[in-house]
């Protein structure tokens, strides 16, 4: 083919909505919030497995390991999403709309980093709280809602959900703070437990895992926290032998075990 009429193919290929230069071989994921922390991790890691990565990530322009890394793997795909941004998950959607998506991977959320979440009672920021729920549970929510019948549609059929042990009513100190982090992590395993319901029968396995304690805040290393790439290589061995037995569970991230909700 002349090489300007090669241009022009190429130029009205990448056009098309939908088009993705991923292998048809490779296993496919979605990740939210791909450029830092555990997010970055498992983007790391299932690109290093060949897997074709949709990356998503608040501010790509800002997202330089991530970009670095989509430099490194032809099939990572870094494309922008805020998860409270309900017309552009559906936007993403339409664009992969005849993508199978083997794991849909509900990572960003709003960590408890900042003091403001570390406050009792007197000191509760209800704009947090609010926006914690937003992106926390109902971000994780709508991406299901979205992106339902590309999970559906793939070989493994899995949604996994970051949540943490600190929405368990079961599990971990009882303590008088972080309670917008603890109620958006009690709501979102809520609403995937809710959603296992109803996916039992087109056998997409719905769970959330708690990942333990991970160092992601920079400068700041935890009594006995674990490094991302720790985090998410146990989780990769629980993700790897989800069933449908494990569907509408809360897992650990080492164990694979049932944590109480
Ligand atoms: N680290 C731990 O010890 C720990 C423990 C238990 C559970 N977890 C859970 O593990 C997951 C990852 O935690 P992490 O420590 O890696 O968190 P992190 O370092 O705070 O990273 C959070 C990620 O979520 C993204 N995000 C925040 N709001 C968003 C929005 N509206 N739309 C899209 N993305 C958004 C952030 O993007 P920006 O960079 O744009 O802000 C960032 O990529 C979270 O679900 C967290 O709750 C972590």
């Amino acid at each position: 083919m002349p090489a300007r009429l090669l241009v022009l193919a190429l130029m009205l290929t990448h056009a098309l909505p939908g088009w993705s230069a991923f292998s048809n071989e490779a296993s496919t994921v979605l990740i939210t919030g791909a450029n830092r922390g555990i997010g970055l991790q498992f983007a790391t890691q299932f690109s290093e497995r060949g897997w074709n990565v949709i990356a998503t990530a608040r501010k790509p322009e800002k997202a330089d390991e991530l970009n670095a890394l989509a430099g490194l793997h032809d099939n990572l795909v870094v494309e922008q999403l805020d998860v409270t941004d309900h017309a552009g998950i559906e936007a993403l959607a339409a664009k992969y709309a005849d993508q199978p998506i083997d794991i849909l991977l509900n990572n960003a959320a709003i960590t408890p980093k900042y003091a403001s979440a570390f406050k009792r009672v007197k000191g509760v920021d209800f704009d947090m709280a609010r926006q914690s729920y937003e992106v926390n549970a109902l971000g994780p929510l709508k991406l299901a809602q979205a992106f339902m019948s590309n999970v559906a549609a793939s070989e493994q059929k899995k949604i996994v959900s970051v949540s943490s042990k600190a929405g368990s009513f079961a599990v971990g100190p009882q303590m008088p703070m972080m309670y917008g982090y603890r109620a958006s992590k009690a709501a979102l395993n809520m609403l995937m437990y809710t959603l296992a319901f109803e996916t039992r029968k087109p056998g997409v396995i719905v769970t959330v895992l708690s990942p333990g304690t991970v160092n992601t805040t920079p400068g700041m290393t935890m009594p006995d926290g674990l490094e991302p790439d720790e985090s998410v290589r146990a989780m990769l061995t629980v993700i790897d032998n989800l069933g449908p037995e494990h569907n509408g569970q809360f897992l650990n991230y080492e164990s694979g075990e049932s944590i109480a909700w």
